[in-house]
């Protein structure tokens, strides 16, 4: 059930379980604190409800387009952008920044287009640095942090749901190699394939030593990292908490709080609990249900005549191998905390149990495609795998000077293909402005497919063109 309360009543009865996790608190309009809503972090266990979901949701849409104000914590005078909680060498004595941050007042205010959630131009573009030491930079210089343009979360939640279908399934083959392995006295070597996607291969000795050197587009602990650009993050928890604090100065009591950094207010910006767990599955839960962008034929019947041709132009081309068109997702109950997460976000290992949504029950969910094992066929065009895309002759995504978690520089995932049509520029840094540019600027593993897009002639290079433009996002 939904309730408002106004502030003061708040306070009063704080402590006080509430039936409903969620609180809508209405603000006296001089009251100048952004965040109006209270989430009960362990009213959130076990199937949640869809009434309850539906309210979990509404709040994470607020909170994704509150505006933070210095009532709420925004600002870090004493905190970098670091995902591990550290303290700046000196105290900042400017809240804004533009380049190491915060540099923002809301979510929404880069991810938007076409809407709240969506990707972002080019002025939203972020300077990220996964290094503490030059955390504290005041210049947009790529010796300083990786320059970023804003992607979506349209269908992040099912993509979230793919990432731990595929870590499982990945973990599940190391595992029954090394019991192989153990029993057999002799070295195993595993092919690591989940979902048609393969990850190269591990070989395992009897001794248990792992050799890795085989292994492609996947980090070393077999876990599919679906999130950022680079691949690195694995999920949408995880994501919103660094978020929160690099572009906010938000400090999330599950990161910063006394529990775990031994001091009240980190940040030393004076205001203590900026933002409870509660609050963070709200966003988590927002971003989870958005829903997914879906091929959409056009009015002009040549033009879908066209698109029709592009997309086997597409698969010829080779552009499928990675952007592939749909992944089958067995499981649509998205647990938060998840499976993937760990020390500096809550983890399931954190609470009771963690909460469950099952998607399923989502009208845009239940309209997707199912194949014959009755598996949803997700349309994201992507393959959630990391690809070298730079080489010496085309070297326009080698840009990067800082490699991030060990990533090399000029590698990045897979970027999924679903929305494109409404989400230009493109590329990570967003400093292209058109589809053929982007196409054209893939070099690497994807050399063979660009020049095969370069040679196609003008008619099917357009037809390929023109099924891009059927991947829109929801209108
Ligand atoms: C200043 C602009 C900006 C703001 C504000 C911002 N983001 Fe982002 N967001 C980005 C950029 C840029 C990326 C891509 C990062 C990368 O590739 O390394 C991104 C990526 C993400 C992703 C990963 C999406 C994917 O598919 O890889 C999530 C999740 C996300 N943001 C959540 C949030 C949340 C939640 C907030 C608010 C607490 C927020 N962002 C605020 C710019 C922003
Ligand atoms: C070897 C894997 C691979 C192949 C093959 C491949 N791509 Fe990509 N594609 C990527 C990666 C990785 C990116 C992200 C590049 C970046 O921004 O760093 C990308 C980015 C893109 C983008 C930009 C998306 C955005 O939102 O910025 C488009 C468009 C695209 N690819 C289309 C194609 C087409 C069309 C083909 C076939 C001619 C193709 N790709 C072949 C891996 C591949």
């Amino acid at each position: 059930m939904r309730k408002f309360l106004p502030a003061f009543l708040m306070a009063l009865m704080g402590g006080v379980a509430l039936a409903s996790p969620v609180t809508f608190i209405e603000r006296a309009p001089y009251d100048e604190t952004g965040i109006d809503v209270a989430v009960d972090q362990s009213a959130l266990h076990g199937i949640l409800p869809e009434a309850e979901l539906t309210d979990l949701v509404e709040a994470g849409r607020r909170l994704f387009n509150t505006h933070f104000t210095t009532n709420d914590g925004a600002g870090r005078p004493l905190a970098t952008q670091a995902t591990i909680p550290t303290h700046f060498k000196h105290p900042r004595e400017i809240v804004f920044q533009r380049a190491s941050g915060p540099d923002a007042n809301a979510c929404s205010s880069c991810h938007n287009k076409p809407s709240s959630g969506g990707a972002g131009d080019f002025t939203a573009n972020v300077f990220t640095s996964e290094g503490t030491e030059s955390a504290d930079f005041d210049s947009v210089d790529p010796q300083f942090s990786n320059e970023r343009n804003t992607n979506h979360m349209f269908g992040s939640g099912l993509m979230e749901l793919l990432a731990r279908e595929m870590t499982g399934d990945l973990h599940a083959q190391r595992d029954a190699g090394f019991a192989e392995a153990m029993k057999s006295g002799e070295p195993v070597r595993v092919d690591l394939v989940t979902k048609g996607i393969s990850f190269g291969s591990i070989s395992i000795s009897p001794n248990g030593v792992i050799d890795v050197s085989q292994l492609d587009g996947v980090d070393q602990d077999l876990v599919v990292r679906a999130f950022s650009q680079k691949g690195v993050i694995p999920s949408l928890r995880m994501f919103t908490l660094n978020a929160l604090n690099a572009h906010h100065g938000i400090e999330a009591d599950e990161r910063f709080g006394a529990a775990m950094t031994g001091e009240m207010d980190f940040d030393g910006d004076g205001v203590i609990n900026e933002l409870s767990p509660g609050l963070v599955s709200a966003l988590v839960a927002y971003q989870a249900t958005l829903p997914s962008p879906l091929p959409t034929p056009f009015d002009n019947s040549e033009w879908n005549a066209m698109a029709k041709q592009g997309s086997a132009v597409f698969a010829e081309a080779g552009c499928a191998s990675c952007h592939v068109p749909a992944l089958p997702l067995y499981d649509l109950k998205f647990a938060d905390p998840g499976p993937l997460d760990s020390a500096g976000t809550l983890a399931a290992g954190d609470v009771p149990e963690p909460a469950l949504y099952d998607l399923s029950q989502l009208d845009w969910v239940a309209a997707l495609p199912r194949d014959e094992n009755g598996d949803v066929l997700v349309p994201m065009f992507g393959d959630l795998k990391r690809h070298e895309i730079a080489d010496d002759r085309t070297s326009h995504f080698g840009n990067e000077l800082m490699s991030q978690g060990f990533v090399p520089r000029s590698t990045f995932i897979t970027a999924e293909l679903w929305g494109v049509a409404d989400t230009a520029p493109y590329g990570h840094r967003g400093d292209l402005t058109t589809l053929d540019e982007a196409i054209r600027a893939h070099g690497g593993e994807a050399a063979a497919s660009r020049d095969a897009y370069a040679d196609l002639s003008e008619d099917d290079r357009n037809a390929l063109l023109t099924f891009l433009k059927t991947l829109r996002m929801p209108q």
